[in-house]
């Protein structure tokens, strides 16, 4: 009975015995096995030799203290093989008395648990770097977002910047542009004095020979003649100044009247070029800005139709110019015959500085000027398309409810 009992617990479990100094009396073939000593080796050895070092001493003191005092030791030990491998065992010595009482041999039994302690260690390893990772994880997320917001701040900056410099540019496109008309206007006050210095010096010369004759009345006619070309070449001056003062406060004005104030400026212009001007408008209709911003984008349009008469040196010129309403938009249409925009000049007609023009006569920013001031300053639209051999630039203006 007992030794079935020895058999089946020998056969189950990693035995061996020791005496009361602990040296190895007995060892059963699991614990050959597993600590990959002979029996040989191991008979008559101190059970240290599966002593792993890695063991404080301190436990080996515990384990001694209560096997002496005749308790059961129970324990997962850590363990060497001969190999240098390491194993766990789930221990327990049980010391053996004589009939006296006295501590005969201890009998250790153990049971491999190594593959269970290693998994478990991994476990704890991976606990450990997870816990690590998670920390770290922590601190970068937060040194990200720091970054993230860093660079936003710096993007806000630079988004601003290049708003600025936008504006900037804009800015100067816009002197640029002024600076392109006042040449064109120069130009047209240059036609508009022409005749009159001619009559002027008529007026002189008729003077001078009503002095010579002592014709008083002569005198007083050529004198007023004099007088009246003088007013109109100064009332000249005045319109063109006046033209471009800058920073004129919006107010609702007639399409019809800012159309006329481009006309004159040009009346001479047109007159020497000869160009018919057909119109066909609505006098009544109204939109809010400055007159004098519209004015300048139909003098751009007349111009731009003079230009293309000249270069393709069309014989008979017409502009055809509309005011109509068209729901709640007032609608102005510059059509000209001068054979239309070339096909590949089409997409960029509005961007600045393109022109198709010899570098003297064309800027590239008449239309793009045109566009800014009808987008921006009244809120409407411009577009351009060729039409009945000619180009037609239609004008789209919110009106006043
Ligand atoms: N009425 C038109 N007929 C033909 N082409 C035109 C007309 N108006 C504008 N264009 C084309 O659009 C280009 C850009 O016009 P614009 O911006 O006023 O600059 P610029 O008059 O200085 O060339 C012109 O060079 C021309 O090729
Ligand atoms: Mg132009």
């Amino acid at each position: 009975m007992f030794k079935q009992y020895k058999e089946a617990i020998e056969s189950s479990n990693i035995v061996s015995k020791t005496d009361i100094n602990g040296i190895i009396t007995f060892v059963n073939d699991e614990f050959c096995k597993i600590s990959g000593y002979s029996r040989d080796e191991l008979i008559g050895k101190n059970h240290n030799i599966v002593r792993h070092p890695d063991v404080p001493k301190s436990n080996f003191k515990k384990l001694w203290d209560t096997i002496l005092a005749k308790k059961t030791f129970k324990s997962t030990v850590k363990n060497r093989a001969k190999d240098g491998s390491t194993f766990y065992v789930n221990t327990t010595i049980i010391p053996i008395l004589d009939e006296k009482g006295e501590i005969e041999e201890f009998i250790a039994i153990r049971y491999d648990v190594t593959k269970e302690v290693e998994l478990k260690m991994a476990l704890e390893k991976k606990e450990r770097e997870l816990e690590v990772l998670n920390r770290t994880l922590e601190e970068r997320v937060k040194l990200q977002t720091r970054k993230l917001y860093e660079l936003n701040k710096h993007l806000e900056e630079r988004i601003r910047e290049e708003v600025r410099k936008n504006e900037e540019k804009q800015k100067m496109l816009f002197l640029q542009s002024r600076l392109a008309s006042l040449g064109q206007m120069m130009a047209n006050i240059a036609h508009q004095w022409r005749q009159p210095l001619t009559e002027l010096a008529l007026a002189l010369f008729n003077l001078k020979k009503a002095a010579q004759k002592h014709d008083d009345a002569l005198m007083d006619a050529a004198y007023g003649d004099a007088k009246v070309l003088i007013q109109n070449m100064s009332q000249t001056i005045e319109d063109f100044i006046n033209f471009f003062k800058p920073d004129k406060p919006k107010a609702p004005f007639l399409l019809s009247e800012s159309l006329d104030e481009a006309l004159q400026i040009l009346e001479k212009t047109l007159v020497k070029e000869y160009i018919d001007i057909h119109k066909e408008i609505d006098g009544t209709l109204k939109v809010t800005g400055v007159t004098n911003e519209l004015s300048q984008v139909l003098i751009n349009l007349l111009q731009n139709a003079k230009d293309a008469f000249r270069q393709r040196n069309i014989k008979e010129r017409r502009i055809d110019i509309r005011i109509f309403r068209e729901g709640e938009d007032a609608v102005i249409e510059i059509a000209d015959n001068a054979g239309g925009i070339e096909s590949e000049a089409f997409e960029r007609i509005f961007d600045p500085y393109f022109t198709t023009k010899h570098a003297a006569q064309g800027t590239g920013l008449g239309l793009f000027m045109s566009k800014m001031i009808v987008e921006k300053s009244f809120g409407g639209t411009i577009d351009g398309q060729n039409v009945d051999g000619g180009a037609k630039f239609s004008i789209r203006l919110p009106m006043e409810s």
